[in-house]
């Protein structure tokens, strides 16, 4: 089929991209004229593990290309999928500005039958505002059918999730627009959900909410188990292997972070708020969030003792593996209030330092994981990458003036360490 995609992001350019690779000849379409020129001459604007080879694979094959005119791309299909950002507010609401206006483009450029398809996180009741503003600007007399379709990937292994997704989530106000999603959707091989257009805005909000409240209860009882001298690690498995509840998403550190979960948190509280209901559970995942980070600090400030002049080396910048963003990053959070405690840092990540170098200046940035504890007082691992495992332990730790490690991620085994004589501690064991 002939798709479009608005808004050339994460969202957007692995939907296109891999739309694309099951055969779909699709147009991006992205206001921003660097990235397109970018992204026409084979460059990526984003990391995302496995992505630039399938944008080049499909540049080549003719099924991807990129434009900055939204007409051109409303031209080229009937089915218009939306990714543009829906950033959040100063009080926590989403700000719907670029969702208007793409919504205005498409009504502007539509002179035949279109499904404009949301692939945004949007407040429930968006479709129906958004179906109002296109009825208002569309000079044509011409039908259409506005489409919730949320998107569900991680960053980091967006390419998989895309290529093999858990469920399709489609919702619709009326049937027309029901086969061509079926058809887009059908080499998937996914389960496929149909319902309304307010339950499918609903079940995007209420996914993460429901992630980021697991990630809050583990943190939780992460704090239970450091009084109580036990294991959270244990506990996750143990309470994971229950099916109904599942051992993803248990995994105690520092608190969640990145473009997704906090920005969502804050808009469904609002919108539950709109609607006339006080969330006030969403509001406990944010506090626990929130005090897990501050926590942490305080077991390095109290280990550390007269904290000023101390020199930290910091492993991971990235809210988490396998990304190079920094958005609303844990580790970067960790890396400023360890600033403002009198600490200088030796910071590295595997893929996040020139994003980082946006945010965090003052640190020395370290190309060499291995190097970074040289001449610092302590370790301090803030990003669960893979890679860090890997550390080079009796390297770090000849490196250090004092053999010590505050594991934010508990990527190692405090047995282990301690016999290989570290001062180890991490979170919730
Ligand atoms: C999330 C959702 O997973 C995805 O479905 C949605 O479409 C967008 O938001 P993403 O923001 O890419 O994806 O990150 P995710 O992998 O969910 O991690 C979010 C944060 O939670 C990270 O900071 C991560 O370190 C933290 N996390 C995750 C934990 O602290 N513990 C865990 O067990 C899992």
């Amino acid at each position: 089929m002939k798709l479009t995609i608005i808004g050339t992001g994460y969202v957007g350019l692995v939907t296109g991209t891999c739309f694309a690779e099951v055969g779909h000849h699709v147009t991006c379409v992205d206001n921003d004229a660097g990235k397109v020129k970018l992204l026409r001459e084979g460059g990526i604007p984003i990391y995302e593990p496995g992505l630039e080879e399938l944008v080049k694979k499909n540049v080549a094959a003719g099924r991807l290309k990129f434009t900055e005119s939204t007409a051109e791309g409303v031209r080229n299909s009937d089915v218009i999928f939306i990714a543009v950002p829906t950033p959040p507010q100063p009080d926590g609401s989403v700000d719907l500005s670029f969702i208007e206006r793409v919504a205005r483009d498409i009504a502007s450029a539509m002179t035949e039958y279109k499904s404009p398809v949301f692939k945004s996180t949007v407040p429930v009741k968006t479709g129906e505002k958004v179906a109002e503003t296109i009825k208002r600007y569309c000079k044509a007399v011409v039908e259409f059918d506005v489409v919730s379709n949320p998107e569900f990937l991680r960053e980091g292994f967006a390419v998989g999730d895309l290529m093999k997704p858990d469920r399709v989530v489609i919702g619709v106000r009326s049937q027309r627009p029901v086969a061509a999603m079926r058809e887009i959707y059908e080499p998937f091989k996914a389960p496929i959900i149909v319902t309304d257009i307010n339950s499918a805005e609903l079940i995007k909000h209420a996914a993460n909410s429901f992630l980021a409240l697991k990630i809050s209860y583990i943190n939780a009882i992460a704090v239970l188990c450091e009084a109580a001298h036990a294991n959270v690690q244990e506990v996750a498995h143990g309470i994971g292997l229950d099916e109904r509840i599942g051992r993803r998403f248990l995994n105690a550190g520092i608190g969640f972070g990145g473009s997704c979960f906090p920005k969502d948190l804050s808009a469904f509280i609002k919108i539950a708020e709109q609607i006339g209901y006080d969330f006030r559970l969403l509001k406990e995942v944010q506090r626990i969030n929130g005090e897990q980070m501050e926590r942490f600090v305080k077991k390095i400030t109290d280990t550390l003792w007269v904290f000023e002049g101390q020199k930290i080396g910091v492993l991971g910048l990235a809210f988490k593996q396998n990304t190079d963003d920094v958005r609303m990053s844990p580790a970067i959070d960790l890396c400023h209030r360890l600033q403002k405690e009198g600490a200088t840092l030796r910071v590295h990540d595997p893929k996040a330092m020139d994003k980082a170098k946006a945010v965090l200046s003052n640190v020395t940035y370290v190309d060499d994981m291995n190097d970074v504890g040289r001449d610092c007082d302590a370790l301090v691992i803030a990003t669960e990458w893979d890679e860090f495992k890997n550390l080079d332990l009796d390297r770090a730790k000849k490196a250090l003036t004092h053999p010590i490690m505050f594991d934010g991620r508990n990527l190692f085994d405090g047995a282990e360490m301690e016999k290989r004589g570290w001062v180890y501690k991490s979170v919730g064991r």
